[in-house]
């Protein structure tokens, strides 16, 4: 027989707090090893909303898992300085930056005027907007400077021209800045700052998995594997001091060593960032977390 329906009584169940409102917010840069299209099967591993302290992503780039978990407490930062002046600009200037936004032109002499400024003369807004217009214009979103730290990346050749901006999304993503803490830091000086209770998400410039696929150079320091070596280290003292973390790079044995002791996942992501098609193609990608992985006990 079936069991007729009880109501529910709500006079017993404590008041919840207000729930959050979720916001529709993405990355408003291109950036190589965007995490968009590994969100899904990060998705599971993240610990849930509201069982941590703060949220601490030490290599921000686009921010896509920011943007995808919207944490209640943020301390954002990346080595990159024009990409962290963009987000600050964003939170605290955001109307004068998209009035400056809505200037530029589409035009190849427009671009290479705009690369050619120094972004030191610059006011802070107008600098975010010369970051933003070139990574969307530039050639494959990439971010490359020479050894004078000059942005020096070609424009792209676009037959759909780009969509520099929306102002929506900025508008949300300047409220969900609003009470993040962000900054120009190494992760190493980040990292300290985590301590229990803490979640830290990290996205490193990723173990080359041959020597012509190199793709580490974010700012004009690139990534070694000696840097490889020490992150890993650095995530055993985080560990030891209490914090959870959980990090993604490619599946090699050095790192599978470096994280051993660990939990190890897979997942595969395709990657765009190499110019040749044939050479996008599913890649593995390891996922190490010092907590239980799902479905785990
Ligand atoms: C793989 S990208 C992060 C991509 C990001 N998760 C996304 O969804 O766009 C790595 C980032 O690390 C930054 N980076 C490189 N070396 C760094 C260092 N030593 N400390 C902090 N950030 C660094 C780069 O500027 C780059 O933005």
């Amino acid at each position: 027989m079936q069991a007729a329906a009880v109501p529910v009584s709500t006079d017993d169940v404590p008041a919840a707090a207000a729930p959050r409102q979720r916001l529709a917010a993405s990355p408003f840069v291109k950036w190589a090893g965007g995490k968009g299209q590994l969100l899904s099967q990060l998705d599971p591993f993240f610990p849930p909303d509201g069982t941590y302290h703060r949220y601490f992503e030490p290599f921000l780039g686009g921010g896509a898992v920011f943007f995808h978990l919207q944490p209640q407490r943020a301390v954002l930062s990346d080595l990159n300085e024009e990409l962290i002046n963009a987000y600050e600009v964003i939170r605290d200037h955001l109307d004068e930056l998209l009035a400056s936004l809505s200037r530029h032109q589409p035009t190849e002499e427009h671009y290479y005027f705009v690369r050619n400024l120094q972004p030191s003369e610059l006011t802070k807004v107008r600098r975010a907007s010369r970051f933003i217009y070139l990574n969307k214009w530039c050639y494959n979103g990439l971010y490359r400077v020479n050894s004078k730290g000059q942005f020096n990346v070609p424009r792209g050749r676009y037959k759909t021209p780009p969509r520099v901006f929306d102002p929506a999304n900025l508008k949300s993503v300047s409220q969900l800045l609003q009470h993040a803490h962000i900054g120009v830091e190494s992760y190493d000086s980040a990292l300290s700052k985590a301590g229990p209770g803490d979640f830290v998400y990290l996205d490193p410039p990723y173990q080359p998995l041959s020597a012509t696929a190199n793709f580490t150079r974010y700012t004009k320091d690139s990534f070694e594997e000696s840097d490889q070596v020490q992150l890993a280290q650095a995530l055993h003292d985080l560990d030891r001091r209490g914090a959870r973390f959980l990090l993604n790079n490619h599946d090699t044995l050095l790192l599978r060593r470096l994280y051993q002791g660990f939990n190890l996942s897979v997942a595969t992501a395709n990657r765009m960032i190499n110019s040749r098609a044939d050479r996008r193609g599913g890649v593995a990608e390891l996922i190490v977390t010092n907590y239980p992985p799902p479905g785990e006990i």
